[in-house]
């Protein structure tokens, strides 16, 4: 995309276009192309308010529906955070401020996170150094009637003066040259950057991937692994003033249920118990499966898996419930034994610590039921229990 696309498209006369193209279908895509170019629209321009608007259809799961209001890159939407994520932060953040603070958003992409800050009370400094990128964040809150209370710079975020800045916030590329990268020095702007930030403005927020290594927030940072509908997305690492006391926090969304890190001992491995728990993976990513198992009075099925089993039954979104109905050691047989005897028809297969495939495993046992295809469904979780590969018939709670 082009600046001169970007401004075309954020025009009047782009908006309206934009607003009148039905909702964006694969199929007649050709066919609304060729209409498009025979009203007389050029067909670069025509290509590209199509683009916008399978874009839109896409960001509409991520960013709601200011989603209809702004325009986005493929990669753009990709690294945008979530809506629910980024009005989180932005209220925590806006909170730990005076009323109207100004922040620095130093890398800001098409401006999902600047939007969120903006919307907190805040006044955002907007720094993007993708030119194009810059003028999809400037369009993007002037569309959502900000352009008051957030600059959009286009520059190097790395070189920019973050005096009369209260606060930061960073959410580096991490990807170059179209792979991912690792090496928190190879993302832009780098880990190290970030660490300076905080260390001249105090008060920083970083998101990170949510598999960074534990080691990698210095002491004194506080870490929230953040799911959203049990996927995790990101890491936030909190700097100076704004960490919390618990230096490693799960933060599921979008309940809002926080899980903290606490000095509890690793929790016992043993057999099966009354109810199975499945941690979120959030709990997981941040290391708090003993804090989860607590909550419950609970033992691990095996010292190396995230299954907690316990005879105590908690409702929390921290951990999926099931009651544990039986269980054998694993094998073929056994296992359609199990649902045989409970007349089911068909099974859904849960695994952890085990090499099996779930749907092969499935398509193996599903021939050998009588009650196939009409029976109830049986949930079934393969893993291992204290070291031996066993299978839980389960019922979610
Ligand atoms: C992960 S995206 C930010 C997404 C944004 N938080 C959102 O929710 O829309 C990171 C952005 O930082 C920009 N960037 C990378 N290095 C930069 C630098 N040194 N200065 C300014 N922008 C930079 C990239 O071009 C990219 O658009």
């Amino acid at each position: 995309m082009r600046i001169e696309d970007v401004q075309a498209l954020a025009s009047l006369a782009g908006r309206a276009l934009l607003a009148s193209l039905p909702a964006y279908d694969e199929s007649s895509a050709l066919a609304l192309g060729e209409r498009l170019r025979r009203e007389g629209l050029d067909a670069d321009f025509a290509a590209a308010a199509m683009t916008q608007a399978r874009l839109r259809e896409r960001a509409t799961a991520k960013l709601g529906p200011d989603a209809r209001r702004m325009l986005f890159t493929v990669d753009g939407l990709e690294q945008a955070t979530r809506a629910a994520v980024a009005d989180r932060r932005a209220a925590l953040l806006a909170a730990a401020l005076p009323p109207g603070a100004h922040v620095a958003d130093l890398g800001c992409g098409i401006g999902a996170d600047a939007v969120a800050l903006a919307r907190a009370g805040l006044r955002v400094l907007a720094v993007e150094r993708d030119p194009v990128t810059a003028a999809l964040a400037e369009a993007n809150v002037r569309a959502l009637g900000l352009a008051d209370a957030v600059e959009v710079r286009t520059a190097d975020a790395t070189a920019v003066d973050l005096s009369g800045v209260a606060a930061a916030y960073l959410d580096p590329a991490r990807r170059g040259e179209g792979r991912r990268t690792r090496d928190p020095e190879d993302w832009s702007p780098p880990w190290s950057h970030v660490l300076r930030t905080a260390e001249r403005v105090g008060a920083v927020v970083a998101k990170l991937a949510p598999g960074i290594p534990h080691s990698l927030p210095p002491a004194g940072a506080s870490t929230e692994w953040v799911s959203v509908d049990g996927d995790v997305v990101e890491a936030a690492v909190w700097f100076g003033r704004l960490a919390r006391p618990a230096a490693r926090s799960a933060v599921l969304l979008p309940s809002g249920e926080t899980l903290d890190a606490r000095d509890v001992p690793p929790p016992r491995a043993g057999a099966p118990r009354t109810w199975l728990y499945e941690p979120d993976g959030a709990v997981i990513r941040a290391g708090l499966v003993a804090e989860a198992a607590e909550l419950v009075d609970g033992t691990l099925l095996d010292p190396t898996i995230a299954y907690v089993t316990a005879d105590r039954l908690l409702s929390t979104p921290l951990m999926t419930a099931y009651a544990v109905l039986d269980g054998v050691p694993f094998s073929l047989r056994r296992v359609r034994d199990l649902l045989r005897a409970g007349g089911f028809g068909d099974l859904v297969v849960k695994k952890r610590g085990t090499a099996v495939v779930p749907e092969s495993f499935r398509a193996q046992v599903l021939p050998g039921l009588p009650a196939r295809g009409s029976g109830p469904t049986a949930t079934v979780v393969l893993t291992r229990v204290m070291g031996q590969q066993s299978a839980l018939l389960v019922e979610k709670v």
